[in-house]
């Protein structure tokens, strides 16, 4: 090979010896040299079910976004598993809140009802992820139990977190996905689901979650509001820092987990590139509800096109590094792989 420096002569000269654009003259020649492919595969679908409504609602901040019953839950994962979809992970929304969340661990809480019927119709076709919190649960909005000075007591919290966990895999579920960002949370899990007897379920750690603006409109969907209009900071990443979270992603693998995840993604593609030359497990990136709703309301306005920016932002994420997408355009994405099969049959 010549050195570059000759390159750069030749080219100076008025002879150059690489021309990038000939791998961009024809849709076949681009679609060979990609070097990203995104697959339906790939993403995982946020899906929401709400307890006690008769009907699903859409969530005003979150266009084509549903609170769903559970008959309408189970219409939806039916819709997606037929065009390919291999997972999705589940919220709930009870229709009551107390101090401690107790609708995350309760055999009747929505999630596990839900998780029930899911798995009644579908087996092991699409593989049920759970999101485990209790913020949706608990009537000040926290991930875990309050003290009285305030702050949110991280060993309590794990006690609830490991009831959880259990009523999710007694209820059906593949793989919980703890994000309330308590120390030692994926440890206790673990420990939790194996005296139980699932030591098969799955943990996929949100391990490297930031105090983000971007959940704004996921706080809609759960009707959340954090009491005193307070904050997750003191759980939550700051967005400050990116070492930080190398040392959380080490920290849920040593503690066990099996799969590891960014959120968000596109303010953080630095971090998930990072993680990816770091771990070995499958990372997941979590396009979170903000990401989606901007690029809806853009679209809406006419200033972007959806579809291209839509797919823009899944093919940056799976660029950066990401295997699994946690994101509310796959059904969208599905909906328009199946038509591309189809123009193509
Ligand atoms: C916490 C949780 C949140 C999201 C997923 N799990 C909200 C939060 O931490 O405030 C946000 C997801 C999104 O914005 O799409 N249970």
């Amino acid at each position: 090979m010549r050195p570059y420096h000759a390159c750069m002569a030749d080219r100076l000269a008025g002879f150059p010896t690489r021309r990038p654009r000939r791998l961009r003259t024809t849709p076949a020649m681009r679609e060979l040299v990609a070097e990203t492919r995104l697959d339906v595969a790939d993403l995982i679908a946020p899906l929401f079910v709400r307890e006690a409504i008769d009907d699903a609602i859409e969530i005003s901040s979150l266009p084509g976004v549903y609170q769903h019953t559970v008959d309408s839950l189970r219409r939806e994962v039916a819709g997606l598993a037929d065009r390919g979809v291999r997972a999705v992970m589940l919220f709930g929304v009870p229709a009551q809140k107390d101090a401690v969340g107790s609708g995350a661990f309760d055999p009747e809480g929505i999630v596990q009802v839900a998780l029930e019927a899911l798995r009644a119709d579908l087996g092991d076709d699409v593989v049920l992820m759970a999101d485990l919190c209790v913020d949706e649960y608990t009537d000040h909005g926290h991930c875990g139990i309050v003290r009285d000075d305030g702050d949110v007591d991280n060993d309590a919290t794990l006690e609830i977190y490991g009831r959880a966990a259990v009523a999710q895999a007694n209820a059906g579920a593949h793989v919980v996905a703890p994000s309330g960002m308590m120390d030692g949370q994926v440890g206790h899990i673990r420990g939790a689901l194996d005296d139980a007897g699932h030591d098969g379920v799955s943990i996929l750690g949100y391990s490297a979650k930031y105090a983000s603006g971007l959940y704004g409109p996921f706080r809609d969907a759960v009707d959340v509001t954090i009491a005193g209009g307070g904050d997750r900071k003191g759980y939550q990443q700051d967005p400050r820092n990116a070492r930080e979270a190398l040392v959380e992603v080490a920290a849920d693998l040593a503690e066990g987990a099996d799969m590891v995840m960014v959120k968000p993604a596109l303010a953080y593609l630095d971090i998930i590139h990072e993680v990816r030359r770091h771990v070995d497990v499958p990372l997941a990136a979590y396009h979170v509800s903000g990401e989606y709703s901007m690029i809806k309301a853009a679209a809406a306005n006419g200033w972007i096109d959806h579809d291209t920016v839509a797919l823009e932002h899944l093919t940056s994420i799976k660029r950066a590094g990401a295997d699994l997408i946690l994101t509310y355009l796959t059904g969208w994405f599905a909906e328009r792989a199946a038509e591309l099969d189809g123009r193509a049959g």
